[in-house]
């Protein structure tokens, strides 16, 4: 057995594991919740055999492509495996503690219970609520504290697999500046939460500058602590809204923006997507992660329809039917491609160049 196949195996194992941990984690939580709090339960579809055995094939095809572009080079294999686990560790248990108050907010449907201390007017309306019943919505330390491993357990293990498909087009779309030097280019994360893709984009793409913009402050502390206690160049975190980016025109290189569009009304969604037409320099390239759709994903659309109703998530019912492809064609993007990855649908797409380019 050679080295590669033994980080093969190794890698195969992590995954398992991650998938076993978040399948046994949803199951042991959901029998409490019957137990403790049946008031809260949705009222969900069954999860058929048919689909399951659809689910398992979906993960098991981004395993090996997460596999194989590391293999090829697009990042380091070591990436694979990075992941602040000890700290992750540390605070699984007030995962577990925080789940009374997240039933207690389903059965109540109570939406907007944020800390008292928040400052409302500095933040759109449409932000200000428990996002997944989160406690505190995305205002506070403590949830911040607790989102990557809430999402890791969602996704059975898969989220950062999953954000690392932003890293192929994404580097595509740079080779247009192969002729620049690697620090002059700047590539903006839009809805960085607690910076998991910025730190996947560093690894696979160290000599670029890496701009950071959320619409918390306690998230951003926590990317901060990820990112800026590692080698490498300082990641500049901004606290900002993506429907008004505060950066100038033409000024960026490359975009990518990470599961914010299902969290949006469809006019904030087609801001955004306007704004990050507006930043980046013609040909540059905008890479969207999100959610998969009914139209791509049909064999899901029990799961994505379900979805909701065990998370407040106001907006994806929208989401799921929108047209994303013709939201980039209309604002103006062009060369617009789209894959989907077990629940992450990729798109890219460039700016046009001037005339004269
Ligand atoms: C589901 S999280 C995704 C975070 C991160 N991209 C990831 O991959 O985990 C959504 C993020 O979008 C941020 N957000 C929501 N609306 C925003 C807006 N209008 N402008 C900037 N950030 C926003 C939230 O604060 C939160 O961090």
């Amino acid at each position: 057995m050679g080295t590669s196949d033994i980080a093969k195996y190794a890698y195969q194992t992590l995954v398992q594991s991650k998938s076993l941990a978040g399948f046994a984690h949803k199951e042991l939580s959901t029998k409490l919740m019957e137990l403790l709090a049946p008031g809260a339960l949705p009222n969900t579809k069954p999860i058929t055999k048919d689909l399951l055995i659809k689910l398992r094939r979906s993960m098991s095809d981004l395993e090996q492509i997460d596999w194989l572009e590391a293999e090829e080079g697009v990042y380091p294999k070591a990436q694979l495996f990075e992941a602040p686990w000890l700290t992750w560790l540390s605070r699984y248990p007030l995962v577990w503690l925080d789940l009374p108050s997240t039933w207690e907010r389903r059965r109540s449907r109570r939406f907007q219970d944020l800390p008292n201390n928040v400052n409302k007017e500095i933040y759109p309306d449409y932000y200000l609520q428990n996002f997944h019943h989160q406690t505190d919505g995305y205002l506070s330390d403590h949830s911040a504290g607790l989102y990557d491993i809430q999402v890791e357990i969602l996704f059975n293990g898969t989220a950062d697999c999953m954000r690392r498909r932003v890293i192929a087009p994404l580097k595509r779309g740079l080779n247009r500046y192969a002729d620049r030097n690697p620090s002059s280019l700047k590539i903006l994360d839009v809805a960085t939460g607690t910076g998991r893709t910025l730190q996947q984009i560093r690894r696979a793409i160290p000599e670029v500058e890496l701009l950071g913009i959320d619409l918390s402050i306690a998230y951003l502390k926590q990317a901060s602590q990820y990112l800026n206690n590692r080698k490498g160049r300082l990641a500049q975190l901004l606290r900002g809204n993506a429907e008004k980016l505060p950066f100038p025109n033409s000024s960026i290189q490359a975009i990518t923006c990470v599961y914010l569009l299902h969290e949006l009304p469809k006019e904030a969604r087609q801001n955004v997507l306007k704004e990050c037409l507006r930043v980046l320099e013609p040909g540059g390239i905008l890479i969207l992660a999100d959610s998969v759709q009914i139209a791509d994903s049909p064999a899901f659309k029990n799961i994505l329809e379900d979805f909701p109703k065990i998370f407040h998530e106001p907006y994806y019912r929208d989401y799921i039917n929108d047209d994303i492809d013709k939201r980039l064609h209309s604002c103006g993007f062009e060369g617009i491609t789209a894959a989907s990855h077990f629940m992450t649908r990729i798109w890219s797409a460039t700016k046009p160049l001037e005339k004269n380019q």
